[in-house]
């Protein structure tokens, strides 16, 4: 018998998603019979609509049951770049796009194509809490930057102060998971720019890219110049653009040798995304009219829901939050009721979901300990309550 343990020391150094465990406490809450607010969601509260599912009908029926290139359907490849020519005015080729199982498959082969043990990787704080363990998985160092003076929103000169000899990558994820914050525009073509300049290459996570409440722009870095892609890989996602996150699809752009890379890697695991899933994404692409308006339904409904929020958090006394621009979370800064009651936010949650049942992120899995997590992928009617109860908590009633 040995001590040692079966697992590899890869894996072990890895943490849970701290999302998914907040999650499944309000499942065990739930099913204990207690009436649970959960504000943890990561995902739409929407179905994914019914035109998509009938094309995914359809390529069932059509006998797109077969496997598909490692790099996905010809057809999903044109779509995506038709999708972008089309919206963004972006000049990629099909032969630039990669289908991958979902947006975080597409970052893992992204960051696995690229990095190198004792290669530097800068992550922005607050970050989305897969960005890390991915970098860490192929051991590579994570740097981070910090952004909270500037209200969550990175700059060019954050970027540039960070780059060392090392710096391999950057990822960036604008709208952003944990906070809503969009980089403007202007500013991430600086980033950008910082990076080429400095032989940085950026993963941009651009699966909320529709995600965005006027006046904020969205900012797709598929529309920078074609040369662009010597660098820059984008990460997208249907998942929550047309509500399917349980259809696992998404897709990378970048320059034909990451894409043939990273092909090579998902080659020898997934291979590729469902056949006919890929088929319907393609079709839904092909109909833009009609997804493009099943996308504004999501989005305005959103809105609504951001718009009573907010002004209704800050409200409360002590507590801060800024104006999401995007996604559909409000990150708010609780530090300054930590004390007696509450030593961390960690602590704070934990009491908010057994005293009040609602069901919160800690921020310190997103790299902001102080903070809490609430998604509006809910009813305004939950989120009316979820309010009432914060409030009466913090008061102590
Ligand atoms: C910032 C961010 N990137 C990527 C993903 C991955 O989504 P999926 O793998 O479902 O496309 C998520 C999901 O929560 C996310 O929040």
């Amino acid at each position: 018998m040995t001590n040692r343990s079966p697992f590899s020391q890869n894996v072990q150094s890895m943490h849970g998603s701290s999302t998914l465990k907040a999650a499944q406490a309000a499942t065990d809450l739930r099913e204990k019979g207690f009436d649970v607010i959960d504000l943890t969601v990561g995902e739409p509260d929407f179905d994914t609509p019914q035109f998509i599912k009938d094309y995914a009908w359809e390529g069932l029926q059509k006998g797109v049951t077969k496997y598909t290139p490692a790099s996905g359907l010809k057809g999903f490849k044109e779509a995506i770049s038709d999708y972008y020519a089309a919206e963004f005015d972006a000049s990629f080729t099909p032969s630039e796009v990669a289908a991958a199982c979902g947006g975080k498959q597409a970052l893992f082969n992204a960051v696995a194509t690229i990095v190198d043990p004792g290669d530097e990787v800068l992550i922005p704080k607050p970050y989305w809490v897969t960005f890390p363990e991915i970098v860490n998985f192929c051991g590579a160092k994570n740097v981070y930057i910090e952004t909270e003076e500037t209200d969550f929103v990175l700059t060019a000169d954050q970027v540039r102060a960070s780059i060392t000899d090392k710096t391999k990558l950057l990822i960036i994820n604008s709208p952003n998971n944990p906070t809503g914050r969009v980089v403007p525009g202007d500013e991430m073509r600086k980033i950008i720019d910082v990076c080429i300049e400095k032989g940085v290459y950026v993963l941009t996570d651009e699966c909320y890219l529709l995600f965005v409440y006027p006046p904020a722009d969205i900012f797709a870095a598929a529309s920078l110049p074609a040369e662009y892609l010597e660098y820059v890989c984008v990460a997208g996602s249907f998942s929550k653009t047309y509500a399917m996150t349980g259809w696992r699809i998404g897709y990378t752009i970048t320059n034909k040798a990451w894409t043939k890379q990273m092909i090579k890697l998902q080659s020898h695991s997934a291979t590729h995304p469902t056949s006919f899933v890929q088929y319907a994404c393609a079709r839904a692409l092909e109909n833009r009219e009609r997804s493009m308006k099943a996308v504004d339904e999501m989005l305005s409904e959103y809105k609504k829901r951001r718009d009573w929020l907010i002004p209704a958090l800050k409200e409360i006394d002590g507590l801060k939050v800024s104006m999401p621009e995007g996604a559909f979370y409000a990150f708010i800064d609780v530090r300054s009721f930590l004390g007696e009651r509450y030593a961390t936010s960690a602590d704070f949650s934990n009491k908010l979901l057994t005293e009040s049942h609602v069901v919160t992120t800690d921020g310190e899995g997103f790299g902001a300990d102080g903070f809490l997590r609430l998604s509006y992928a809910t009813s305004i009617e939950n989120l009316q309550s979820a309010v009432d109860k914060l409030v009466s908590f913090i008061n102590g009633s």
